[in-house]
C-alpha cells in the first residue's frame, strides 16, 4: 500500500492502549450477549435465518442464501414481505399505536409529534397519492428533501408500494440531482419549497425546476410546503403535498413483495467521475438493517429515545433513521437544522429536552464539538445517554475520549461502526454489552459478517499487521450491483481478490496484537470529507468544466476537524486570469454549483505544472505532501523535478477560508 492516507488511528494506535469494559448491569441486560459469535459461526445460514424472522414475512423464504451467481447474492429466497408494514403497520396491530415514532424538531423549534397510528396514517394516504399518480411497482422516485417527517413518509410509501426510491441529497446541486434522476429515469421527484439552514429559509426548488427541465422521465414534482417561500410553479408537473395527499384515505392494504424487490437506489462517489447507483433490495437488507440496530445499539423500545443526527440523503439516514429504527419499533428523535442553531449547544438542548439515551453521529462533528469546548456540553443534563455511537471515518483516539467523557460521562458505551453505503448496514463494530471498547478501533466483525485484513496476494496478514480490509463471505445486507451497469459492480468490488472472490471494500487496515481491526483510511483516490465519500475525479471534472480551467488535480489532505479536506491544484488556460483572490472563489463556488458545498475546495492553488510520472498519471502523493506541508518525498519518478518546486513556492498564495 503506497497511497494510504495516515490516518489519525494509526497515529494513536501507539499511545492509546485502554480498553473499557461494558459495566456489569449493562452487560446483564443487554439485547446481545457473547455466545452470538459462536451461534453465528456455528451455522451462518441458520443465525440468518434467525435474524430473519424477527421480521414479518407473507410468505417464508425457502432457501436461506443462493450465491450461485456470485456476485450477486439472493437472501430468502421464496420469501415475500412488505417492508413498510413491517415498520410501520405491525406495531401499530400489536397495540404500540400511540407509541411516539418520531419527535420531530424543526430547526426554527416548531416541533411534530408522530405516533405510529400518525406514521400509518401518513404513509398511507402518502402511498394512496403516489398510486393516484400512476406510480407502479418497479417505478423509480427521487426524494430531493430536507430533513422534514414528509421525507421519512415518501420512503415509506415508495417501500409500501414496491416503487424504487432515489433520495438525493438536498445539499447536492440541480446537476447531481438531474444525472441521478436521468441515471434511474426516475418518474416523480418528491422535494421541498425550502429548507432551514443556520436560521434561515434557503430554496430548493429552484434546483429541482433547472434538474428536470432536461429529464424528460419526469411526469410531476411533488412539492411539500416547508419554508413559505415564494416558488416557480410548472402548471400539469408541480403539485402541492397538501393538496394531494391531505385529501387521501388514511387506509392503504399493503402488498408483499420478493425479497428480492429493488427497494432503493442510493448514489455514491467511485474512483471516476460518474456516481455509482448502489441497489439494495429487500428482505436481507432490512433483516441486516433491523438485527444491527437491535443490537449494536441496545435497543429497548419501550423505554429508549435514540437520535441518530445523519441526513436522510445518506446511507446512515436509510439504514439507521428509516428502516432499522422503525422496523424496531423505535421512539426517535429527527432534528432538521443545524448543530450551532441557535447556538452551540442545541443538540444537548435536545438530548435534555427528550431524554436521549442513544445518540449516534460521526467523529467530524465529536472534533467540532470539541473545538468549541466542553462547557457546552457540561451546560446540559445528559444523564440520560447510555449508548454513544460513530460512524463514518475513523475516530481518532483523542475525540472518542472526548467523547465518552464530556458525552457519555465517562459510562455510556462507545460503538464505532464501520460500514459503507455498499454494505447497507453495520459490518464491523463493538457490542455494547459484550465488547471491551479501545478508543480508535471499530474491532470485530459482527456475528454473522465475515472480515479479513490480507496483504496483496490476498493472504491474511497476522497480528500487527496491516493491508487491506475485505469481506471474504456474502452479508444479507449487501449490494446486488450498481444500477444499470454489472460490469463496473464487478470490477469495482471484486476484481481486485479475483481469485478468492473477496469484495475488496477500498480500505486500509490493520490488526492489532489482540486481532482487533483499525480502519485506516481509503486506499483509492476517495476522499472522505466529514464522513461523506467526495472522489478526487468528481471535483477534478467539476474544475475543468469551468472556462478557465486547463487541467486540475484535486486531494484529500488530513484536516482535524473535517477528516480530510479538499485542496485542488489547478492550471489556468493561457488567455484566462492571473489565478488572483477572484479566480479562486469563482472555481470554488462553480465546484459546489455542479456538486454541492460539501464539494466546496477548501484551498485552490493556482500553479504552472502538476506533478506527473513519465506516462503522464499525476502523482497525488506528492501533491497530498504539499497540501499537508510536509516536505516533499522521492521526485525521482516525476517527469519534470521542478515542478515541486514551483509549486510549493505556489502554496501561500491559496486561498482558504
Ligand atoms: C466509507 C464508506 C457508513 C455510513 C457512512 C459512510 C469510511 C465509515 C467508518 C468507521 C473508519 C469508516 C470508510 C468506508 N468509514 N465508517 N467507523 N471507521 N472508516 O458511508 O459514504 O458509503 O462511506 O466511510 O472509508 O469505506 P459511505
Amino acid at each position: 500500500m503506497t497511497e494510504q492516507s495516515q490516518g489519525p488511528a494509526l497515529d494513536n494506535l501507539l499511545t492509546e492502549s485502554r480498553t473499557f469494559p461494558p459495566s456489569d448491569e449493562f452487560a446483564a441486560a443487554a439485547n446481545a450477549g457473547a455466545d452470538m459469535y459462536a451461534a453465528a459461526d456455528a451455522d451462518r445460514e441458520a443465525f440468518w435465518a434467525a435474524q430473519a424472522e424477527r421480521l414479518h414475512w407473507d410468505t417464508k423464504w425457502d432457501q436461506v442464501l443462493d450465491w450461485s451467481d456470485a456476485p450477486f447474492a439472493k437472501w430468502f429466497v421464496g420469501g415475500k414481505l412488505n417492508v413498510a408494514y413491517n415498520c410501520v403497520d405491525r406495531h401499530v396491530e400489536s397495540g404500540h399505536g400511540e407509541q411516539v415514532a418520531i419527535h420531530w424538531e424543526g430547526e426554527p423549534g416548531d416541533t411534530r409529534t408522530i405516533t405510529y397510528n400518525d406514521l400509518l396514517a401518513q404513509v398511507s394516504k402518502t402511498a394512496n397519492a403516489l398510486t393516484e399518480l400512476g406510480l407502479q411497482a418497479g417505478d423509480r422516485v427521487a426524494i430531493y428533501m430536507p430533513m422534514v417527517p414528509e421525507a421519512i413518509f415518501s420512503m415509506l410509501a415508495c417501500a409500501r408500494l414496491g416503487l424504487t426510491h432515489s433520495v438525493v441529497f438536498g445539499g447536492f446541486s440541480a446537476e447531481a440531482l438531474r444525472s441521478r434522476i436521468e441515471d434511474a429515469a426516475a418518474k416523480l421527484v418528491i422535494t421541498t419549497d425550502g429548507q432551514y439552514r443556520r436560521g434561515k429559509p434557503a430554496a430548493l426548488k429552484p434546483a429541482v425546476d433547472e434538474a428536470v427541465a432536461q429529464t424528460p422521465t419526469i411526469e410531476h414534482v411533488l412539492v411539500v410546503k416547508r419554508t413559505d417561500t415564494e416558488v416557480a410553479w410548472t402548471e400539469g408537473r408541480d403539485i402541492w403535498w397538501n393538496d394531494l395527499v391531505d385529501k387521501q384515505s388514511d387506509k392503504h392494504t399493503p402488498e408483499a413483495f420478493d425479497s428480492e424487490h429493488p427497494l432503493y437506489i442510493l448514489y455514491t462517489s467511485g474512483t471516476t467521475g460518474k456516481p455509482k447507483g448502489i441497489l439494495h433490495t429487500s428482505g436481507g437488507y432490512l433483516t441486516q438493517a433491523s438485527y444491527t440496530h437491535h443490537n449494536v445499539f441496545d435497543l429497548k423500545p419501550d423505554t429508549d429515545v435514540y437520535w441518530c443526527t445523519a441526513d436522510i440523503g445518506w446511507v446512515t439516514g436509510h439504514s439507521y433513521i428509516v428502516y432499522g429504527p422503525l422496523s424496531n419499533r423505535v421512539t426517535q428523535v429527527v432534528y432538521e437544522g443545524t448543530p450551532n442553531t441557535p447556538n452551540e449547544g442545541r443538540h444537548w438542548d435536545i438530548v435534555q429536552k427528550y431524554k436521549v439515551s442513544i445518540y449516534y453521529t460521526a467523529p467530524t462533528l465529536i472534533r467540532t464539538f470539541m473545538k468549541w469546548g466542553k462547557d457546552i456540553p457540561a451546560g446540559y443534563d445528559l444523564s440520560s445517554l447510555r449508548v454513544l455511537g460513530s460512524v463514518g471515518e475513523p475516530i481518532n483516539p483523542e475525540a472518542w475520549i472526548w467523547y465518552r467523557e464530556n458525552v457519555g460521562a465517562g459510562r455510556a458505551p462507545i460503538v464505532d461502526t464501520w460500514w459503507q453505503t455498499e454494505t447497507g448496514a453495520i459490518m464491523i463494530s463493538p457490542l455494547p454489552g459484550v465488547t471491551s471498547t479501545k478508543p480508535g478501533s471499530a474491532q470485530r466483525a459482527l456475528p454473522g459478517i465475515s472480515a479479513k485484513v490480507v496483504d496483496d496476494q490476498g493472504n491474511e496478514v497476522p497480528h500487527g499487521g496491516g493491508g487491506y480490509l475485505v469481506l471474504d463471505k456474502p452479508w444479507p445486507s449487501m449490494l446486488r450491483g450498481i444500477w444499470g451497469d454489472n460490469e463496473r459492480y464487478r470490477d469495482t468490488y471484486w476484481s481486485r481478490f479475483a481469485e478468492q472472490g473477496f469484495y475488496f471494500a477500498g480500505d486500509g487496515a490493520k490488526y492489532d496484537n489482540d486481532g482487533d481491526i483499525w480502519l485506516l483510511g481509503r486506499v483509492d483516490d476517495v476522499m472522505n470529507v466529514s464522513g461523506h465519500r467526495i472522489s478526487t475525479t468528481e471535483v477534478e471534472s467539476a474544475l475543468v468544466s469551468h472556462p478557465t480551467v486547463a487541467e486540475a488535480a484535486v486531494v484529500g489532505a488530513t484536516d482535524p476537524t473535517t477528516g480530510q479536506g479538499i485542496v485542488a491544484f489547478v492550471i489556468l488556460r493561457g488567455d484566462a486570469a492571473d489565478g488572483g483572490d477572484d479566480a479562486v472563489k469563482a472555481l470554488r463556488d462553480h465546484v459546489a454549483k455542479e456538486i454541492g458545498p460539501i464539494a466546496k475546495p477548501r484551498q485552490v492553488m493556482v500553479v504552472p505544472e502538476l506533478p506527473k510520472t513519465r506516462s503522464g498519471k499525476i502523482m497525488r502523493r506528492l501533491l497530498r505532501d504539499v497540501a499537508e506541508n510536509r516536505s516533499i518525498g522521492d521526485v525521482t519518478t516525476l517527469a519534470d523535478s521542478s515542478v515541486m518546486d514551483m509549486i510549493s513556492q505556489g502554496l501561500n498564495k491559496g486561498s482558504e477560508d
